[in-house]
């Protein structure tokens, strides 16, 4: 039996669209993807990374794309952070949500820079850094289509990019308070031989 052509020409291109991407997904597995795939980078630059996870909820997020958003956030944190630094990332629930925290110890954002970091193609130095001044901007674009919220903050100990995106709620949900709840904590450090 022979293959029709048409068939044939399918085999380049999708052959089927592949269906909607799963929606829920477990926090700690999006952190762990986005940490080790950074952890190359921060290792290369004997920058240590950090975890403090508080809870570990499931949420409503399409996995690839917050993939992405860790990734920008981290992939910034390494390139701005010098040498020796370190990088933590956080993840907490209050309430509805689960707020996602990258710190870093590098020279942080200028006061005036601060509400152009989310623009397209906005950097403070386009010339000396790698990149096109779209991670940010992309990132906000995926939190904002979750219904979440991005941030930035800036002090002289380094930046502090902040998301926020919404929980999954369990049909019958647990009353306890969430505050002083499980507490996670894992440090993995980093260092050049
Ligand atoms: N952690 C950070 N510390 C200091 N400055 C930052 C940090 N994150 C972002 N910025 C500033 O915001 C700008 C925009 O960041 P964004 O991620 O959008 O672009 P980029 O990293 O320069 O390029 P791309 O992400 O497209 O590779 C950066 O060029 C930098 O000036
Ligand atoms: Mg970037």
């Amino acid at each position: 039996m022979t293959v029709p052509s048409d068939a044939r020409s399918e085999e380049k291109a999708p052959a089927v669209r592949l269906p909607r991407p799963e929606i829920s997904a477990t926090s700690h597995v999006l952190l762990d993807e986005a940490l080790l795939a950074a952890s190359p980078l921060a290792e290369a630059k004997r920058i240590s990374l950090a975890v403090d996870v508080i809870d570990l909820p499931r949420l409503e997020a399409d996995p690839e794309r917050i993939f992405r958003v860790l990734s920008n956030l981290l992939g910034n944190a390494v390139k701005f952070t010098p040498e020796g630094g370190t990088i933590t990332l956080r993840a907490a629930s209050l309430g509805d949500e689960l707020t996602i925290t990258v710190i870093d110890t590098g020279p942080g954002i200028a006061a005036d820079h601060l509400p152009h970091v989310f623009e397209r193609y906005w950097q403070a130095r386009p010339a000396s850094q790698a990149g096109a001044g779209l991670g940010l901007y992309i990132a906000r674009g995926i939190v904002e289509a979750h219904g979440g919220r991005i941030w930035a903050e800036s002090s002289a100990g380094g930046a502090r990019l902040i998301f926020t995106l919404p929980l999954t709620r369990p049909a019958a949900s647990d009353s306890s308070p969430s505050s002083g709840g499980r507490s996670e904590v894992v440090e993995r450090r980093q260092t050049a031989a």
